[in-house]
């Protein structure tokens, strides 16, 4: 007989876990950046909107199926419907795998940073040159190491249980680095690029958008809050049927969303502060949160010489929360439907992963061919070319499989029942068309509107 599932010991314990998953480098790392490549306001207000009419709902169906079925994502879908199904959760675990090759290697890059950091706080603060961190990107070993270090990280934890330690850890962590964040945001407000740099994340100008754009803010959604993988399907799983899947749901959407757009305030009004930045990002806007802070630390803000290591020592927790949520996803199915061990599963997933990190950290500069090849248009490289497969068609994909399953195949008692009511509100069938209709039609239109090349500008 199967053991009660535990449950997490309140709601705070559900938002501090979940939000450790959502919050991490696509928060602070990637949402700046693409941000900045598509031109702010427009990308930035259709990715509120995507947040708002497919991230919550979703996010909602997901945590819904795994309170409902109380099992992680495939078994679950299995359960709930058959075994047709459970290919949404299949589909996860690809989508996890690719994620997790590139996502490493970014991590890594906060190692660096911190050990970057120690020696300017030690020794002082001088500003790196133009193709600095260009070089840093082709330094084909360096990114292999630092991957590996992250790798391994990771692994261990993965393999032991998530329990116990990482889950205080990030309870301690993540209001170190919000704190840290809001003070980065308060006094970056200080410097003169404010203003340039407020209307550009806030003024739209839809006609600086094209359809990639779009499908970039919509799959961005999905990935900074850890949607369309199956995720939060088994954190679901933990939720006490006594809480409000809404409530909880509602919680990582506000954290997650403050953060990439506090990020983005921060990072933008240093650009247009320091004279030279822009230059330096310029070739490699992808380091831009590694680029940018360190200016504002050393050269603006007290207490920066201690605050800056850790800063990037919370940014590699952040991103080590993800990862341990990510490689939970892919592991855990290993062991419950291939019958493998803990230990077979974790050397097994992290190996074949970590080949995946070689071809991606080789291919920011190191290695030509590796660089060059170009899937999608204007993403060159193994690294860019997994980050756009996963977050712009597998994560998008998987939340389509799961709108239609909540939204037609699970009955309406099911819903009802999961999420506490006993009739049909209109907060309810607002829910229920969203993901039956709005949610579905959007995917496929702008997934075929970027196969068929249109651009809405
Ligand atoms: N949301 C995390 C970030 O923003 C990444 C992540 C963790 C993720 N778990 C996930 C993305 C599950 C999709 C699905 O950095």
């Amino acid at each position: 007989m199967a053991a009660a599932r535990a449950h997490w010991g309140s709601k705070f314990g559900f938002v501090m876990a979940a939000a450790g998953s959502a919050v991490g480098l696509g928060n602070l790392w990637k949402f700046p950046y693409i941000t900045w490549e598509n031109n702010g306001g427009a990308f930035v207000l259709v990715y509120l909107a995507a947040v708002v009419v497919l991230g919550m709902p979703i996010m909602m169906a997901e945590i819904l199926v795994g309170r409902r079925a109380q099992l992680s994502s495939v078994p679950a879908f299995e359960k709930l419907g058959n075994k047709g199904w459970s290919t949404v959760g299949w589909l996860g675990v690809v989508a996890g795998a690719v994620i997790l090759s590139y996502y490493m290697v970014i991590a890594g890059w906060s190692i660096k940073s911190f050990i970057q950091c120690m020696g300017w706080s030690i020794s002082g603060y001088e500003a790196p040159t133009k193709d600095a961190f260009g070089q840093f990107l082709a330094n084909g070993p360096l990114q292999i190491g630092l991957t590996a270090i992250f790798t391994v990280a990771t692994a261990v934890i993965v393999f032991r249980g998530i329990g116990g330690g990482i889950e205080a850890a990030t309870k301690i962590m993540m209001p170190i680095l919000v704190l840290i964040m809001l003070y980065l945001v308060a006094t970056s407000l200080t410097m003169d690029g404010r203003d340039q740099a407020l209307a550009m994340i806030f003024n739209p100008d839809f006609s600086k958008l094209p359809a990639s754009g779009v499908l970039m803010a919509v799959g961005q959604a999905f990935f900074s809050l850890s949607l369309g993988l199956g995720a939060m399907v088994a954190y679901g799983s933990y939720i006490s049927k006594k809480e409000s899947i809404f409530g909880s749901a509602l919680w990582v959407v506000i954290l997650d969303t403050s953060f990439a757009l506090l990020a983005c305030i921060a990072m933008f009004t240093i650009i247009y502060s320091v004279p030279g930045l822009d230059e330096r990002i310029s070739g490699s806007t992808v380091g831009m949160l590694f680029i940018t802070l360190p200016d504002l630390f050393y050269t603006q803000m007290p207490g920066g010489i201690i605050l800056a290591p850790l800063f990037f020592i919370l940014v590699a927790f952040a991103a080590l929360s993800s990862t341990i949520s990510l490689g939970e996803v892919v592991t855990s199915l290993m062991i419950d439907k291939r019958g493998w061990s803990r230990h077979k599963a974790t050397i097994v997933c992290a190996s074949i992963i970590f080949v995946g990190s070689i071809l991606a950290g080789l291919s920011l500069g190191a290695v030509g061919p590796l660089s060059n090849f170009e899937i999608f248009e204007g993403k060159a490289g193994v690294l860019s070319t997994l980050d756009h497969l996963a977050a712009n068609w597998l994560l998008p994909l998987g939340g389509l499989g799961t709108t239609i399953f909540v939204g037609w195949y699970l009955g309406k008692k099911d819903t009802l029942e999961e999420l506490g009511l006993t009739r049909g509100t209109i907060p309810f069938h607002v829910w229920l068309w969203c993901l039956r209709i709005v949610a579905p039609v959007a995917i496929i239109a702008l997934l075929v509107a970027v196969i068929a090349g249109w651009d809405f500008s």
